[in-house]
C-alpha cells in the first residue's frame, strides 16, 4: 500500500513545437496533486487540483484553450469518481464554466451522477461556481484552428473519424495516505466537433472509473471508440485478475484497437499505489510519481 499519483495530458499526434508545455505542464499538476497527498489530503482534492491545473493550461484540450466545436464555441465534458464509496459526478456539454472538474466534483458529492448543458450550469450558479463568458475559454491559437478548420472540415459525415492531430484530454488518477481512490478526467472534445456531440471523458466506466477494491483509470483519445468497449472499468477490471497496472492498461488498449480500432490511451492506478498507462497513439503525455521515487517522471 502507498501513495500514488498519475495525470495525462492527452493521447494523439502532439506537434514538436507543444512538446514542451505538454511536458511541464502534466510536470506541473502532477507536483500539485503530489503535494495535496504528502499533506494527507484526500485522493478526490488531488485529483481536483491536478486536474485544475491543466484545465488552467491552454497546452491541453480542457478549459482554456480546448478546440472549439463547428459553431466556433468552447463546449467542455467532464467526470470524477470516488473509489471509496463509487459515487460519481459527470457534466457534458457546459459553455460557461471555467473548470468544469469542480462542477463535476459538485455533482458527485449531490444526489446526481450526470447533468448537461443549461442544467448543469443551472446547478453551477446554486453552488456558487461562477458562469463565465464563452469568449474567456477560447484562445487565439484555437481561434486560428478553427478558421483553417472551417475552410477545410476534419470530420467526414459517414465515415469513421479517425483523429490525425492529438487529443489533449487531460486526467488524473491517485491513491491517497488512506487508500482511497478516484480519478477525473477533462476534455474540449475533438477539434471542430458537431455541437451536441459529447465523448468518452463525461461517461463513467468509459472516461474515468475508480474502485477502492481494484485501482482507478482516465482514458484519453478518441472518444466514439473508447466509448464503445467501456474502455476504463474494463482495464480496472483487468486489475481485480491480478494484472499490474502496465499490464491491465496494455491489455486495454490492444483491446481497443482489436475490437472497434480505436486509438487512444489510459493511466491508471492499482489501490496498492502501482501505476501503469499505455496508448496507442504517437504520443501520450504522461507524469507519475508513487511512493518511494524521489521525482516526478514526465514523459511524452
Ligand atoms: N476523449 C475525448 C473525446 O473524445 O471527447
Amino acid at each position: 500500500m502507498g501513495m500514488a499519483l498519475i495525470v495525462h495530458g492527452g493521447a494523439g499526434k502532439i506537434e514538436e513545437r507543444h512538446l514542451e508545455a505538454h511536458r511541464e505542464g502534466t510536470r506541473r499538476a502532477a507536483q500539485i496533486g503530489w503535494q495535496i497527498l504528502q499533506r494527507g489530503g484526500s485522493a478526490l482534492d488531488a485529483v481536483e487540483a491536478a486536474v485544475i491545473a491543466m484545465e488552467d493550461d491552454p497546452a491541453f484540450d480542457a478549459g482554456i484553450g480546448s478546440f472549439l466545436d463547428r459553431e466556433g464555441k468552447v463546449s467542455l465534458d467532464a467526470s470524477m469518481m470516488d473509489g471509496r464509496t463509487l459515487d460519481a459526478g459527470a457534466v457534458a456539454g457546459v459553455e460557461h464554466i471555467k473548470n468544469p472538474i469542480v462542477l463535476a466534483r459538485r455533482v458527485l458529492e449531490s444526489e446526481h451522477t450526470f447533468l448537461i448543458g443549461r442544467g448543469a450550469e443551472e446547478f453551477a450558479r446554486e453552488h456558487n461556481i461562477t458562469l463565465i463568458d464563452n469568449a474567456l475559454l477560447r484562445t487565439p491559437e484555437q481561434i486560428e484552428l478553427w478558421e483553417k478548420c472551417r475552410a477545410q472540415p476534419p470530420i467526414r459525415e459517414g465515415a469513421r473519424y479517425v483523429p490525425v492531430q492529438g487529443f489533449g484530454t487531460v486526467g488524473c488518477v491517485a491513491v491517497d495516505r488512506d487508500g482511497n481512490v478516484a480519478a477525473g478526467t477533462s476534455t474540449g472534445g475533438t477539434k471542430f466537433k458537431r455541437p451536441g456531440r459529447v465523448g468518452d471523458s463525461p461517461l463513467i466506466g468509459a472516461g474515468v472509473y475508480a474502485d477502492n477494491t481494484r485501482g482507478g483509470a482516465s482514458s484519453t483519445g478518441w472518444g466514439e471508440s473508447i466509448t464503445r468497449v467501456v474502455l476504463a472499468k474494463h482495464a480496472v477490471d483487468a486489475l481485480a485478475s491480478g494484472c499490474t497496472p502496465r499490464e491491465a492498461a496494455c491489455a486495454a488498449i490492444e483491446y481497443l484497437a482489436r475490437r472497434v480500432g480505436g486509438t487512444g490511451g489510459i493511466i491508471i492506478a492499482d489501490a496498492r499505489g502501482r501505476v501503469g498507462f499505455a496508448y496507442n497513439t504517437p504520443r501520450m503525455a504522461r507524469a507519475y510519481i508513487i511512493e518511494g521515487m524521489a521525482d516526478i517522471v514526465a514523459e511524452i
